[in-house]
């Protein structure tokens, strides 16, 4: 049996909603197009699993502040369910419901895994033996979360150890905080999941002790700096910090749920349930051998293609080639995500149209009353500005006597669009200290 499509999507998560949005802004026609995912649901916007989703419901439970770069979609997910975090609501854009795609004649196959690709043959095996042709192909798998076992640990099947990458995984995480109200959690990985985790689990009642091997949280990003100023908040929230040694094994109760943790550098934590953030992986698995892969990811080019040209790649599974930095990235986050699927399907409808994609990295979290944006590359001498002590305060990135990276925490939405433009700009720097007086003032009059 099988069925055949101009379009098909692998993959039903961030990028795939984005992209489907696109497909119908221009013009795609009933029955072209297929969405096929392992999530039973209709693509949403999976950062609202480590926010809103993680929240105790009811109003006044708000974890972000509601200022000014929070848009009211994304206030609309906090205690986020579904329907209400459907995609494309991150973006201030429409809602896409399963009516809608039904409504725009898009096959939407959910809960279907597919097993096998072939792009020669342009096919596609599902794990209910359907076989799905395509012409064009648009490859949205995403990333799966690294488990412990990867790393020589064993025990992430025990009821309470929660990884947080899908909907499902967030309902159990949810469920788990629940049974343990007062309880202890060891967070594993001091990145995005660990910290955005750490503050759920302190807002319902749960101490919390982070277990990362870094000398600092979000090693990736920050600085030790700005780290330190986070890692300050968070202690005053009651945060234990463990840094710079590694989980080496947990102990059972009789019933297999973890009761203590044991770092390698001898200590042991009694729990009652802990969260595992170290990472995740692309899923490309379908691809090795067919496509070329570059940084973990499918390798395209600038109009988001692969070495297939009827394949593409977008969001987290695409490493793509970024102007601004002269090489290609596989970026993992929600806005590349959004931007990258919009951009192919503008290749792939309006060729003559469509340009180069050209990006500039942008990340953000929220936590606590804390909010931060960083646009650019971290790379370079750094420059603080503002004030540590207080609630704003920023850094710039000077690298080869240009701007390339500005983060910025506490601003407003006029202060998080000057750093952007500033960054995009890449103003030549020749003095780092007038930098450091001029400041924030420097992005908003650049
Ligand atoms: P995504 O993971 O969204 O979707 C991939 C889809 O493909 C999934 O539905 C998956 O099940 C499916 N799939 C994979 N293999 C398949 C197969 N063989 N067959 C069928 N289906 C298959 N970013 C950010 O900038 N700010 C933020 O605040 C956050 N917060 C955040 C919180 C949490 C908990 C996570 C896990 C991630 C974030 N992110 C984020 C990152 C952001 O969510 C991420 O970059 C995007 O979801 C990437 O979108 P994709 O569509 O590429 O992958
Ligand atoms: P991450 O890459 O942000 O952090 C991984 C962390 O794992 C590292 O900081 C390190 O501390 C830790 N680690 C690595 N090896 C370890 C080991 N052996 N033992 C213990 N700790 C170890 O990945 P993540 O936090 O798991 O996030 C997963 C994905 O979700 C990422 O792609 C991230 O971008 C995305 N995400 C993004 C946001 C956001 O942008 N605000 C929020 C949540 C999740």
């Amino acid at each position: 049996m099988g069925r055949a499509f101009v379009y098909v999507i692998l993959g039903g998560g961030v990028a795939a909603g984005y992209a489907a949005l696109e497909f119908v802004k221009k013009g795609v026609s009933h029955g072209e197009l297929c969405i096929i995912s392992d999530e039973p649901v209709a693509p949403y916007e999976r950062p609202a699993l480590s926010k809103g989703f993680l929240l105790p419901e009811g109003p006044g439970n708000l974890m972000t502040r509601q200022s000014s770069n929070t848009t009211a979609h994304e206030a609309a997910a906090s205690a986020a369910r579904l329907p209400s975090f459907h995609t494309c609501v991150g973006a201030n854009e429409e809602r896409l419901t399963p009516k809608w795609y039904k409504e725009h004649g898009i096959e939407l196959v959910l809960g279907t895994g597919v097993k096998s690709a072939d792009v020669k043959r342009k096919t596609l095996l599902t794990a209910t033996g359907e076989t799905i042709s395509y012409k064009i192909l648009i490859v949205a798998t995403g990333a799966r979360a690294l488990k412990l076992e990867e790393f020589g640990v064993s025990g992430s099947d025990a009821e309470n150890v929660c990884y947080l990458r899908d909907i499902a995984d967030a309902n159990r995480l949810v469920n788990v905080m629940q049974s343990c109200p007062g309880g202890n959690a060891v967070v594993i990985g001091g990145g995005y999941v660990g910290m955005e985790c750490a503050a759920s689990l302190v807002i319902h009642k749960i101490n919390v002790t982070m277990v990362f091997p870094e000398e600092h949280c979000m090693a990736r990003l920050f600085t030790s700096k700005i780290a330190s100023y986070y890692e300050e908040y968070y202690k005053s929230r009651g945060v234990n910090f463990i840094k710079g040694t590694v989980l080496s094994s947990f102990d059972f109760d009789s019933n297999g749920k973890v009761t203590s943790v044991n770092l390698r550098d001898g200590s042991t934590l009694s729990v009652d349930m802990v969260v595992v953030g170290i990472g995740i992986r692309p899923n490309t698995g379908l691809f090795e051998g067919q496509l070329t892969l570059e940084k973990g990811g499918i390798k395209v080019n600038g109009m988001l293609q692969s070495s297939n040209s009827s394949v593409y790649a977008i969001g987290d599974v695409a490493a793509f080639p970024v102007k601004a930095f002269g090489e290609t990235r596989r970026l993992e986050h929600v806005d590349s995500a959004r931007k990258s699927a919009r951009h192919a399907v503008s290749a792939i409808m309006e060729p003559d149209k469509t340009g180069e994609f050209d990006y500039l990295p942008f990340f953000y979290s929220r936590v606590f009353t804390l909010s931060w944006q960083f646009y650019g590359d971290n790379v370079g001498e750094v420059v603080y500005y503002g004030d540590m002590s207080g609630s704003a305060f920023g850094a710039y990135w000077v690298s080869k006597g240009h701007l390339v990276g500005a983060f910025l925490e506490g601003g407003t939405k006029e202060e998080y669009e000057a750093i952007a433009n500033a960054t995009r700009l890449r103003p030549a720097i020749e003095d780092l200290s007038e930098l450091e007086r001029q400041g924030l003032r420097f992005a908003v009059t650049a």
